[in-house]
Order: C-alpha cells, then structure tokens, then sequence
C-alpha cells in the first residue's frame, strides 16, 4: 500500500486556493492513501468567531469535500484531509475520509489546542476506524497527539494506519510520534503544514517536519522543515496487527486496565 503526506503552505483565507494547490500536489505522483494538513483549506490562526464560520463547511456537502471527492473517485485514492465544519452552527475543527466510491466518514478534533477553544466545540464523535479493504484507517488531529489516549483508542479500534492531519507549532510532536507508534505498534501519517501566519498581534511559524512512522517506532520518513512536497511510502498496513514486542509481551494483551484505575 502506497501512503503519501501532502506537505503544504496554507494561505490564510484563501479556501479556493489552497484546495486547488492540495489537488495539484496530489495529482502530481500515485498513491492509495493521501493525508492532508489539518485546516488545509483555511489556514489557522483565526482572530474572531465570524472568521471561523466564513470558511466552515458541511461534512460531508461542502466544496472542499466534494473537490476532493471527485479527485478520489477520478484517481481511484483515499484522500484524509482536515477543515473547519458547520453543523447547523456548531463548529468543529474536524477531517473526512473520502474514497473511490465516495465520501466515508469524519472526525471532530476531540483535544482543542490553546485559543481553538474559543472557535471550536470539542468534538463528540468517538475515534473513528475505518476499513478501506487495504488497511484498517484511524483519524486524529494535531494536538490530539499529547494524549496516549487518542492513538491507543484507535490501536484498540484496529486502526493499522492513524491518519494524523497537523498544523504544528510546538517543537515535539515527530519526536513522539515514534513513541505513539512504538507502544500501539501503528504506523501514522503526520501531515503538517509549513509556513508563517500574521494575524493581528499574533503569529505562528507551522514546524514542517511531515512524517510517516512505523510500528516499530521507525521514522520511515521525515520532510524537511520548509518546503511543499509530497511524499510517498510503500508499506505493509497488516505488520501493524503483530502487537508482540517479544515473544512473551503481546502489547495489547499484556496490558492491565485492573491496575490503571
Ligand atoms: C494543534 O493542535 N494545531 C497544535
């Protein structure tokens, strides 16, 4: 199974734009599995509510789903990709897995990072696992990543590949993605963005770095901290079902939640 990150910088503002350059990346090399930043399509760093609702979209409905959708169906790929979403003016911060045969299904960021508690619910969705005949896929978002909690839920779901879509500023993250997936024995697809954003007397410089980890915690590949690319790797999702670590420590037997209380 061919994985690919889309490494990108996201105007902010610019929905038409910034979906049409995510199109242009992916069209540009083959693969099955396509991840996308989180917010691919708005940029981040919102300074009022208005903002926030201007660009939210229905999931699934909206013209970046469908985009992607028509791309997914015409390339015969799964697309995951992040973007704010309207249901019935309830805003999430969430990503969608879109296919072949069309729109499959979303997630609503369910840890909110720093000030997207003042333009996101936190999401009331549980993790979602979806089987796309390849590989078991696991949705998470950024800041998601700091709580064991989100990718062990989705090992524990049978996720063999957590579709991680990003926007970083803090310098951790790729780092502990090794461990995420080590522990779970998963493999992820960081997708983070690069760039700069100036809103107001605020400002972030997104950190690059995508990354594809596998389960045993190798970083099979990292992107450079500033450029747009796309990469792809060929793996094998099903290594991600051995959860031995040696032949006596299955991890997900082994474990003891009679302990952890
Ligand atoms: C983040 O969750 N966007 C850091």
């Amino acid at each position: 199974m061919k994985i690919a990150y889309v490494q990108m910088d996201c105007r902010f503002g610019d929905v038409i734009d910034n979906c049409n350059r995510a199109v242009e990346l992916i069209r540009s090399v083959d693969a099955d599995l396509f991840v996308l930043p989180e917010l691919f399509n708005s940029g981040y760093l919102f300074i009022s509510s208005q903002e926030v609702e201007a660009v939210a979209e229905q999931l699934p409905g909206g013209n970046t789903e469908q985009t992607l959708t028509s791309l997914a169906i015409e390339k015969k790929c799964y697309i995951v990709a992040g973007c704010a979403e309207d249901d019935a003016g309830a805003i999430y911060n969430s990503s969608f897995l879109t296919g072949p045969e069309g729109y499959i299904g979303k997630y609503r960021k369910i840890h909110l990072f720093n000030e997207e508690k003042k333009w996101f619910k936190p999401g009331d969705l549980p993790f979602p696992v979806y089987d796309i005949g390849s590989g078991k896929i696991g949705m998470m978002i950024c800041f998601d990543w700091i709580f064991p909690e989100s990718v062990r839920t989705l090992a524990l779901k049978g996720a063999d590949i957590i579709c991680h879509c990003t926007n970083l500023v803090l310098p951790y993250c790729q780092n502990a993605m090794v461990t995420r997936c080590l522990e779970n024995r998963v493999f992820a697809v960081t997708a983070n963005r690069i760039g700069f954003e100036q809103r107001g007397n605020k400002s972030f410089t997104y950190t690059g770095m995508s990354q594809i980890t596998g389960p045993n915690g190798e970083i099979i590949h990292r992107a450079p901290a500033d450029v747009e690319q796309v990469h792809v790797v060929e793996i094998d999702p099903t290594l991600s079902r051995d959860k031995n670590i040696t032949p006596f420590n299955d991890l997900f037997t082994d474990r003891r939640p009679d302990m952890y209380a």
